[in-house]
This record gives C-alpha cells, sequence and structure tokens, in this order.
C-alpha cells in the first residue's frame, strides 16, 4: 500500500509534513557527495576483559545512553524468505545530550553492516563505523561516528539466518502449508539481531517503517495496523507512542485478518481465524473492564496475532498487537488469562517500563496482579482465585529448584542473559507482593495509588529503586503504620518466599483434595470424584497434585476414565504427560512424540524433555524426538533444550 490518508495523519500527528517527507526523500537518492570522513573514538575497554564498555544504565546494553537519546526510527527493510534475512537501513533520530558527542554507540548480534551515513547540512554522508568482537550474551557494539552537528544516522544491513530474534519458517512448518512465515520476538535482548539500535529498555523510540515482502503475504507490526490494507507486498507503519525496542515487532505471513468489536480483532492463518475469534471473543469486554479499574487504554487498537505452534512463549505483548501461541485455542476460553495477560501489558510494561532487566519483576509482577484482577471482573472471584493458586504452587515447587539467586525480585543478573533468570519469580511473587499490599491496604486504596502509579509514569521506565521511593511516598507515608520500608524491602531484595506472601486457596480445591485423599486409600471410587463437572482449573490441580508413585494400575484406571492421553486441551495434556513419565506410564509415548513434535512453546515442553532425560531410555526417546523436532523449534528454544538434551 502507498503513502495512505491514514499514513498522512499519522505524519501530522508526528509533527511532520508531507513536504518535508518527500523532499527527505528526494535528497534521500540524491548521489552522495562531499564525503567527510570522520575518525572513529576508540572506546574504553574494562580492564582485563578485553570487551567494550557497557552502558552504567544498563548492563545489557552497549549504547552510549547517557550521551545520546534516541527518539525515533524509519525502518526500510526487505524481507527476503530464500536468504532468511531482512535487508534495508534504519535511520535513528537523537538528541545530543553533552556536548563533543564524536560517536553513535549501538547492540548489533549477527547483522551484517554495509554501511554507516549521517545526516549532515542537508545530505546523507558516508561515515565510519566499526563493529567489536561479538560477545556471547550481548553480541557486537556497532560504533558509528559522528560529526559534531548531526542528529541522525543511517545503517544499511541485512540480518543472518540465524538471528535470534527472528524465526523463518517454511510453508511445511505453517498451518497453511503454502507459504513461508517469518515474525520476530524481541524481548528481552533481541531487538538487536534484526535492528543495530541501543537496545535497552529504558530508551523510548517512535517508529515507522516500510516492509517489502512477497506480494501474496501481509505484514504486520506492533504499530497502527490498517485492518483492510491492500495485499501488495508493501506495507507501511507508524507506532506514534514512544515504545522501548524490545516491543519493536512484525510478522508476515498469509495472514486474515476479522475484527472482534470496532477496536479488537484477530490476524491468523485462514484456518485458524474463526476459532480464533470464537475463543477470544471477550477480549474487548477485557479491554473495557481493565479501563475502567485502572485508567484509559492509550494505544487506538488492540489487536491479536496468532502465531504458528513453534513460537517459544504463551505471548508477547507487543504493543497495539499481542503475539499469541495457538496453543491456548482451547474451545472453551479456558486459557484466556493469557489474552488478559498480554493486554494487562498496555499498562503494566509498555506504558510503564522497566528500566533495566533487573527489574524485570515490574513489569511482569504488575501484569500478572492487573492480569487477574481482569480475570475475576470477567469470569468471577473463583476462577481468579484457582488461577491465583496453580500459579503460588507452581512459583513453591520451582523456587525449591532455582538459584537462590534467582529468588530475588530485583533480581542481580551479573552480566548474565536476562533469558537465564527467567522463572516465574518474576510473576507470582511479584503479583503476591502487590496482592499483599492490596490486602493491607484495601483494594480501594489500592486501586488509586495504581492508576496514579500508571498515570505518573506513562511512557517511562523506572527502576525498583525509583519504585520504591514512589511507593513510600504515595502509599506508605500517606497512610502511616500498616506497611514498613523493611518488609517491603524484604519483599523486593531478599530471597525465596516471604512468610508474609499471602497463600490463595478455592473451595473447589480443598474438595478435590479431600476426594483425591479418599481415592488413593482405596475408600471411594474413581466415578465419585465428582470430575464430571470439573473445571480446566480444577484438572490442573487433581494432575499436579497425585502422587509421583501412583501405581500403573491406577494411571490405567484414569486413563481409561478420562481419557486424558487424548486429551485436546493442551495445559492438561502437559500436565497429565509430565506424571505419566514421573510414574513411568508408557501408554503416553506415542501421543507424548506427537506433542513434542507439534508445539514449541517452551513452558510446555521444556519440563517433558527434562523429565525424559531423567532416565536412560528417556533420555534415548528424548534425543531422537529432538532430532525430528528441533528444526521446527525457535532458537531461544533450541538453545535452551540444546542444553537439556547435551547435558
Ligand atoms: N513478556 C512475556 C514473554 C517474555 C518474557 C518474552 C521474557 C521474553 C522474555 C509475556 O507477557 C508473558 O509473560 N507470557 C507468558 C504468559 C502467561 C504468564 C500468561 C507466557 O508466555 O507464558
Ligand atoms: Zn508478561
Amino acid at each position: 500500500m502507498k503513502t495512505s490518508y491514514k499514513y498522512l495523519m499519522m505524519a501530522a500527528v508526528l509533527g511532520l509534513t508531507a513536504c518535508q517527507q518527500e523532499s527527505e526523500e528526494r535528497t534521500e537518492t540524491a548521489e552522495v557527495s562531499d564525503v567527510q570522513e570522520v575518525t572513529t573514538e576508540v572506546k574504553s575497554e574494562k580492564p582485563g576483559t578485553g570487551k567494550a564498555e557497557t552502558s552504567d544504565i544498563d548492563e545489557h546494553s552497549y549504547g552510549n545512553l547517557d550521551e545520546v537519546d534516541l527518539h525515533h526510527l524509519d525502518l526500510n527493510l526487505t524481507v527476503n524468505f530464500e536468504a532468511k534475512s531482512l535487508q534495508g537501513y534504519v535511520d535513528l533520530s537523537f538528541e545530543r545530550l553533552k556536548d563533543n558527542v564524536t560517536e553513535l554507540d549501538l547492540d548489533t548480534r549477527d547483522i551484517t553492516i554495509e554501511k554507516a551515513q549521517i545526516w549532515s547540512s542537508g545530505e546523507w554522508k558516508d561515515t565510519t563505523f566499526e563493529l567489536a568482537e561479538k560477545d556471547p550474551v550481548l553480541g557486537s557494539e556497532l560504533t558509528v561516528a559522528l560529526d559534531d552537528e548531526t542528529t541522525k544516522a543511517r545503517v544499511y544491513y541485512q540480518t543472518q539466518p540465524q538471528a535470534s530474534g527472528l524465526q523463518w519458517l517454511t510453508p511445511e512448518q505453517t498451518a497453511g502449508k503454502k507459504h513461508p512465515f517469518v515474525y520476530s520476538q524481541a524481548q528481552a535482548i533481541h531487538a538487536r539481531s534484526f535492528i543495530p539500535i541501543q537496545d535497552s529498555p529504558s530508551v523510548r523510540v517512535t517508529y515507522n517503517a516500510n516492509l517489502k515482502t512477497p506480494k501474496e503475504l501481509l505484514a504486520v507490526m506492533s504499530a497502527f495496523n490498517e485492518p483492510d490494507t491492500e495485499l501488495d507486498g508493501d506495507y507501511y507503519f507508524e507506532m506514534p507512542q514512544p515504545i522501548p525496542p524490545y516491543l519493536i515487532a512484525l510478522g508476515v505471513g498469509n495472514l486474515e485478518f476479522k475484527a472482534m468489536s470496532d477496536r479488537t480483532g484477530v490476524y491468523a492463518e485462514p484456518s485458524l481465524v474463526d476459532a480464533s475469534v470464537a475463543e477470544f471473543e471477550d477480549t474487548e469486554e477485557m479491554v473495557r473492564v481493565t479501563e475502567d479499574m485502572f485508567g484509559p487504554y492509550r494505544w487506538g487498537r488492540y489487536d491479536l496475532l496468532i502465531l504458528p505452534p513453534s513460537f517459544p512463549y504463551g505471548g508477547m505483548e507487543n504493543p497495539r498487537l499481542s503475539f499469541i501461541t495457538p496453543t491456548v485455542i482451547a474451545g472453551d476460553k479456558s486459557l484466556v488469562n493469557l489474552i488478559a495477560h498480554e493486554l494487562a501489558h498496555s499498562w503494566s510494561g509498555n506504558l510503564v517500563t522497566n528500566a533495566t532487566w533487573r527489574d524485570f519483576w515490574l513489569n511482569e509482577g504488575f501484569t500478572s496482579y492487573v492480569e487477574n484482577r481482569i480475570m475475576e471482573e470477567l469470569y468471577g472471584e473463583d476462577r481468579a482465585m484457582m488461577e491465583k493458586a496453580l500459579a503460588v504452587q507452581d512459583l513453591r515447587n520451582e523456587v525449591q529448584e532455582l538459584p537462590e539467586r534467582y529468588t530475588v525480585l530485583n533480581v542481580n543478573l551479573d552480566g548474565n542473559d536476562p533469558d537465564d533468570a527467567f522463572s516465574g519469580v518474576p510473576y507470582v511473587k511479584g503479583q503476591m507482593f502487590l496482592v499483599y499490599l492490596e490486602k493491607k491496604f484495601g483494594r480501594e486504596v489500592f486501586d488509586q495509588f495504581l492508576v496514579d502509579y500508571f498515570n505518573n509514569h506513562a511512557f517511562q521506565s523506572l527502576t525498583t529503586q525509583e519504585f520504591e521511593s514512589y511507593l513510600k511516598k504515595n502509599l506508605l507515608d500517606k497512610h502511616p503504620g500498616i506497611v514498613s520500608m523493611d518488609q517491603v524491602k524484604v519483599w523486593l531484595h531478599e530471597p525465596m518466599l516471604p512468610d508474609m506472601m499471602p497463600n490463595p486457596t478455592s473451595d473447589a480445591f480443598t474438595t478435590i483434595d479431600s476426594e483425591t485423599k479418599s481415592w488413593l486409600a482405596g475408600e471411594a471410587k474413581l466415578d465419585s470424584l465428582g470430575s464430571a463437572d470439573w473445571t480446566v482449573h480444577e484438572w490442573l490441580h487433581f494432575l499436579n497434585n497425585l502422587p509421583e508413585d501412583l501405581t500403573q494400575e491406577r494411571m490405567k484406571q484414569l486413563d481409561s476414565e478420562f481419557n486424558l492421553t487424548d486429551s485436546t486441551n493442551n495445559e492438561i495434556a502437559h500436565a497429565w504427560l509430565l506424571l505419566s513419565l514421573k510414574t513411568g506410564y508408557d501408554a503416553i509415548m506415542p501421543r507424548l512424540e506427537t506433542y513434542l513434535v507439534s508445539i514449541g512453546r517452551r513452558k510446555l515442553i521444556v519440563p517433558l524433555y527434562k523429565q525424559l532425560m531423567e532416565t536412560e531410555e528417556g533420555a534415548q526417546f528424548a534425543k531422537r524426538v529432538y532430532d525430528i523436532a528441533r528444526p521446527g523449534y525457535h532458537p531461544l528454544a533450541q538453545g535452551t533444550l540444546d542444553e537439556v538434551i547435551n547435558k
């Protein structure tokens, strides 16, 4: 689609005129003359490491964040499926924060840099650049030399097929089997594998993008997507709100759009559109109740992009367009808390963002809290309580296995990849901290605190320390004698789970526990369990709490009574397959193979592979199946599983 009316309108919002855009385009294509050589200053190096220095503000970025303030990107990329490469250039607009800024330092990983230019005296001029050696966690620092005036640099580049933030799918790996598919996943530090950028959540940029794709495919981005755009392989996007780089996202494939309301809709492969719309039809209602509780939705449209099953996460909160795994399409809306979760990030995470990955709990803890409030509002207290109780039980099990330092909310990553510290801690311990505050101060006071928190920090990033002072001033000190800063410090800086942590319980779960006990003691029959009326959550609680020494006979009995091996609910199937491995119930093996080959969501498959690796026979099975499944997995899942399997 060529420059549309909408595009011009959005450009007007951004303060550009059509005239300005045209004149820029003309000069962009003009011959580069008067090339000015600028010398690159060598960056200081960390003593003894031989590595370039990372920013003081964010240990995971090489960006000179204290010298330049990056604020806008223009992306011009061709999506080349044959080469598995995005090819083109990015213009980076920035402000200079100091005098004598001589360079722009960017993050990259596995990107081929072709040329760098600066905008100077009304034209683009070639400039020198330097690509440092690759650090295994951070990638390669790219240093672009600046003159003493420019506020705009252009980098010509190509991504490499192994880009950690992109998955290139062959037609066979899609539902329709006819067209290729590519999508990005930038969080936490993967934007740098498809855009040379200051890849820190403390940075915020608006962006415009032009993607050129094969004609029959549709491209979407975490930006304004025109619901009835023309399918012509030439797509324009505008994201007028400033977002951190980890929220820049794209998807290209044989996609169809279907509206669910005036402002919500679904993009999916044609065969998945109707099922997705049926499953997620409550999305509009979710937006509405969240606005009622926590203030306006500030992003315009809210659409969902349903990805192929190899998507390594449940969901990703890319603004205006959440990326969603198809594994939650269960047919009964039982797993739609995922949508509530990704939507909740439109407040916690996308509007108010963690400044560094040590503050990740500010994103996920708040989001898990808001998610559960949405679920309560829409589906009632019982379901919300069950979801909380299941999450807390998982957390209690998980912290037993985690390195202790990763059980701290304000986690010390100490230079490690943020993905390595990923666990339920920032989510559920963070959520329980907020539930604790809600209980102490009362919902009315706490809700008002949250609304003010979102409004006061809208489109900003903050650290745990900044949050602490804000909390003290605006909640603790205003209502003295209820919660002390010492207690807050225990929550945020001490390992493991504090005694003051709330313990969500569900009456339905308590009933199941006593019925299960009678069955295990031989006092009651299976059909007296009352399972005919169980919800998915009750099933999960039941399966997660069965003993690991359950006899083969009982496993068989459960399977023939409830057909668990063939469950079409992916969460129930996961719980059952895991229990089967633990108890040695072999009848599931063919189903396990299909499951592992057809799903790439890490949360569902990694625990199964890990459990398989516990026995020699299991390890053999795991290796054989992994060989088949690996090419279909996302690079991130491949990375995690390579370690599990080769250990
Ligand atoms: N932002 C996360 C996914 C993520 C986290 C990607 C860290 C990369 C690094 C997303 O919002 C999320 O939390 N997804 C969960 C959803 C669940 C808690 C309902 C998931 O994928 O399982
Ligand atoms: Zn999240």
